[in-house]
């Protein structure tokens, strides 16, 4: 039995105003929530509220408005520490997405922790927002970043990951949780563990695994995690990092401007306690009321049965997907999120990316900004659908069925 009833699909759909767009004479079959979700009502109607009625700078005035979006903002820090189990609501920073949150603390942390010859260790399949900070800034320390292989079904090779923890003087692993590339869904926590035996550092990069499964942070063990509110059916240029107390503490602050100060003068500055301290500048204050909404959006459906449809929904397409003959699809891990990566033969990805736009269904295709993940399983780029829970079975019998035409077309 489904995880919902047809009239509950047809219900959440209607919750999302985008979805009853036309594209190319076509009904929109959306399947790109790997790169940005789409936003419900509540969440667009939350943010014009806001700005008709609350909009004001934050942690600045004393004036009924500013006070009002401050409350709003910092209640945003309340849930989003709820959300992710942290300790201690100042362990979570406002930034503007998950790679923001990575260069953070690549050069806060990074730059303090790394020294000539250290290791940060990445996985093989990173996204490039998880690789390239740290080798930007592990090249200036006279550091090196080396990866955990990845093996043919996906998963990273956790052997060979605990033998270079033993033999090189690694003082990071950043990791992701979930593969925007290929869907793996990687053990996290048995990765975070064993690092932590040995005294090492950990980021999780949770992008694509904090809007689809729940998780905690203290349960995982890491030390820092971040993710983006746009791929969460929230809104753009908002994200979060969480990091330990202990370490946010030591850490020198980032960007330098307003808020994050405690006394300015031309002899010098300190800095405010965190998280403030690596919050520089405006941020982007209209965004928090609709992250609130779109968690309660998530919160309305529940996250157990957003994560049971969305596999309901990736096992589906695996299943249709394989019946196509020339069609090979990339990453057969045991768990797997609601990615679904594949290339066919004799078709350029982006050649299959066009045709299927001219169908009106929205796939990924290219890199998906994980060139190393590419290289290691022989390809250029794949073609990419990603799962939302208000996909249905129909969208990917069009996928499906776009796909079949494609292949006679090129072939
Ligand atoms: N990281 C996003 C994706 O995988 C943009 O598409």
């Amino acid at each position: 039995m489904s995880v919902f009833s047809p009239e509950e699909i047809a219900a959440i759909r209607g919750r999302f105003p985008i979805l009853s767009r036309v594209v190319n004479d076509k009904p929109l079959a959306y399947l790109d929530s790997a790169a940005s979700s789409q936003v419900p009502e509540q969440v667009i109607e939350a943010m014009a509220t806001f700005q008709r009625t609350t909009r004001a700078n934050v942690h600045r005035g004393v004036h009924r408005l500013s006070q009002e979006a401050t409350e709003v903002h910092e209640g945003l820090r309340d849930r989003i520490q709820r959300l992710l189990g942290a300790s201690r609501r100042e362990e979570v920073i406002f930034v503007r997405g998950t790679t923001e949150a990575i260069n953070l603390v690549a050069w806060t942390f990074g730059r303090q922790k790394l020294n000539a010859l250290d290791v940060v260790l990445a996985g093989e399949l990173e996204h490039h927002a998880n690789l390239v900070p740290w080798q930007i800034v592990a090249a200036e320390r006279g550091a090196r970043v080396e990866k955990i292989p990845a093996l043919d079904d996906g998963t990273l090779d956790f052997e060979a990951y605990e033998r270079l923890l033993d033999s090189l003087p690694v003082k990071i692993v950043a990791i992701q949780h979930v593969s925007n590339a290929l869907g793996t869904i990687h053990p996290v926590e048995r990765f975070v563990q064993a690092a932590k035996r040995r005294g090492v550092a950990t980021l999780v990069d949770g992008a694509q695994s904090v809007p689809h499964m729940r998780l905690d942070v203290q349960a995982l063990g890491c030390d820092f995690l971040a993710f983006s509110a746009h791929k969460m059916y929230g809104p753009t240029g908002l994200g979060f990092l969480y990091g330990r107390y202990e370490l946010l503490e030591s850490m020198p602050p980032w960007q330098g401007g307003g808020d994050m100060i405690d006394k300015v003068s031309f002899s010098g500055t300190t800095f405010h306690e965190p998280p403030w301290r690596f919050e520089a500048g405006t941020p982007h204050y209209v965004a928090p009321s609709g992250m609130n909404a779109a968690l309660d959006f998530v919160e309305e459906i529940g996250m157990e049965r957003i994560a049971a449809r969305e596999h309901e929904l990736l096992e589906y397409a695996q299943t249709r997907l394989r019946e196509i003959e020339g069609l090979r699809i990339l990453g057969s891990a045991p768990h797997k999120a609601g990615v679904v990566s594949f290339v066919l033969e004799g078709v350029h990805h982006y050649d299959a990316g066009l045709f299927l736009d001219q169908m009106g269904i929205a796939v990924r295709t290219g890199h998906h900004c994980a060139q190393p993940a590419m290289e290691r399983y022989g390809v250029t780029g794949t073609i990419r659908a990603s799962f939302a829970v208000f996909n249905t079975e129909s969208e990917i019998d069009r996928l499906v069925a776009g796909v079949i035409r494609l292949q006679k077309v090129f072939q």
